[in-house]
């Protein structure tokens, strides 16, 4: 995929052109949706301007085949046989995979730049000195045994998108930027979107990543120095980035849900990303024999957790929003023997929804009848400890416009969705107007060997970033 995968005439350049300078004049309705109304249902406005064709965005067969290459080439970088993909947080792989990237972001032309904890940043200057960058990208890393499309597909498909941009004579306004962010996935210090939660800035972080070690106890910066990013706390909070650095953010991905390919379209429209909150909890009683202690005498703390379970759902379907949910997805009793009745109980409670207010009031609820439990049945709430509470976000009403466009103009199928896994464009929401591009993917599956997406469907993704980028590039 270094190599150029589109071609793109200089007649195209014109319509671009052409395009951009007259739908600048062109205001669209800029009505507010609210979050309902984006949840997943196509909007039926079209407020297509002009039809111009952008055929010679066309697909080579022969550049799909090195396109399909460099995804494979990337995926050997693993600790883990193939199909399987592991490529863990700055492991020899890790490291490799990150030369890899830095390798294609200087054949592509881009001006390649580090950060202190290995965020990669390519950047394409703009024509406008001193405007701020519209970004795009994604992450490399990946889950034990996982698959080789989850983020790659966001960074390499990112790089093929200014491949083909600069291929078309296309000359930025702003500068365009793909970055790679260093550990989306929390596998070694328990910390997800490491590199984009610095953008964003958080002391907390800082303090958290001061005490954090991996499971043989190696430490987040004797992990880092190892892998040559000699860094120190104070270069963490040096890391963050003031709102409006970026003028829009952008990331591809794979759907990892099988929506898009039951419907059989080709372009998801991300308008908001849901976040997940976690929540920890512990019931105490005395426990006792199974036989000998009667049912008026005890205070079960497995059916306190028992109870909680079920109010989760409860307080869950209350919301009455589709988009709401809640997971116990972990419920240990102690000590876990038939005969004896539980003393303590653990469980580990999920919720996410896209409206933080909405979310947060389930907790809420939750807490309340966590509290009631433990005074109905005698036992002690000894633990009730929210882990971490990230906030949703919503794609920028411009950025989506863009996307929308983009695939309009490319005659792609697509629908209005909800990104129900969380990315680092969560994240990056919190500096920047962000908007995801969704592909489809084979039956929905990802972090397991079997995810798959069709080269035809990266490649449409692709055409839609490119445009996506040129367009904001030139807002
Ligand atoms: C999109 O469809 C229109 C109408 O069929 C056609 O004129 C145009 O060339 C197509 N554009 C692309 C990029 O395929
Ligand atoms: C882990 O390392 C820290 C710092 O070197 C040390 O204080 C601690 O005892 C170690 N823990 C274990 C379980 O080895
Ligand atoms: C608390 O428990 C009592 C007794 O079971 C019940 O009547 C009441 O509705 C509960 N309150 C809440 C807030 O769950």
């Amino acid at each position: 995929m270094a190599a150029k995968l589109l071609s793109t005439s200089l007649l195209t350049l014109l319509l671009i052109s052409l395009f951009y300078s007259i739908s600048a004049a062109t205001n669209e309705d800029t009505t507010t949706k609210t979050m309902e109304e984006f949840s997943g249902y196509p909007t039926d406005s079209h407020h297509s301007i002009l039809s111009f064709s952008l055929n010679s965005f066309s697909v080579e067969s022969e550049k799909l085949q090195s396109q399909a290459r460099v995804i494979d080439e990337l995926s050997t970088l693993s600790d883990s046989p193939a199909p399987a993909v592991t490529r863990i947080l700055y492991s020899e792989k890790d490291n490799l995979a990150r030369r890899f990237i830095k390798g294609i972001m200087e054949q592509v032309g881009l001006s390649v730049r580090e950060d202190a904890v290995g965020n990669i940043y390519g950047r394409w200057d703009g024509s406008e000195k001193g405007l701020p960058a519209v970004a795009t990208g994604s992450h490399i890393d990946a889950i034990p045994f996982s698959g080789k499309y989850d983020g790659v597909v966001g960074v390499l498909g990112a790089l093929e998108a200014i491949n083909v941009l600069r291929r078309s004579g296309f000359q930025p306004k702003r500068p365009l930027e793909v970055i790679m962010f260093t550990s989306e996935e929390p596998t070694r210090f328990g910390i997800s979107c490491l590199g984009s939660r610095l953008l964003a800035g958080s002391e907390a972080l800082v303090n958290t990543l001061k005490l954090a070690a991996d499971a043989q106890n190696i430490s987040f910066f004797d992990a880092a120095k190892s892998a040559g990013y000699n860094l120190s706390p104070d270069d963490l909070s040096k890391m963050v980035l003031a709102e409006g650095s970026y003028a829009a953010f952008v990331e591809l991905h794979i759907e990892q849900g099988p929506l898009l390919e039951e419907e059989g379209l080709s372009i998801g429209i991300v308008t908001a990303i849901a976040a997940p909150a976690s929540i920890k909890v512990e019931f105490e009683g005395n426990g006792g024999h199974a036989g000998a202690v009667l049912m008026p005498n005890r205070n079960d703390a497995g059916l306190a957790a028992a109870e909680l379970a079920l109010a989760v759902e409860r307080h869950v379907l209350e919301s009455g929003s589709i988009d709401t949910v809640g997971t116990v997805g972990i419920l240990e009793l102690h000590p876990g023997a038939i005969n004896s009745i539980p003393s303590k109980s653990h469980i580990e409670i999920d919720i996410r929804d896209i409206d933080e207010n909405r979310r947060n009031g389930v907790i809420e609820k939750v807490h309340k009848t966590a509290i009631n439990i433990s005074q109905n049945r005698q036992v002690k709430l000894s633990e009730f400890k929210i882990i971490n509470q990230d906030p949703p976000a919503l794609s920028d009403k411009s950025v989506i416009d863009s996307m929308k466009f983009s695939t309009e103009q490319l005659n792609l199928s697509h629908k209005f969705m909800i990104s129900r896994a969380y990315h680092d464009s969560l994240f990056m929401a919190r500096i920047s107007p962000m908007g995801m591009i969704f592909i489809p993917c084979y039956k929905g599956y990802s972090h397991k060997p079997e995810e798959y997406a069709s080269i035809e469907d990266i490649s449409n993704g692709v055409k839609v970033l490119a445009l996506t980028l040129a367009k904001l590039s030139l807002e």
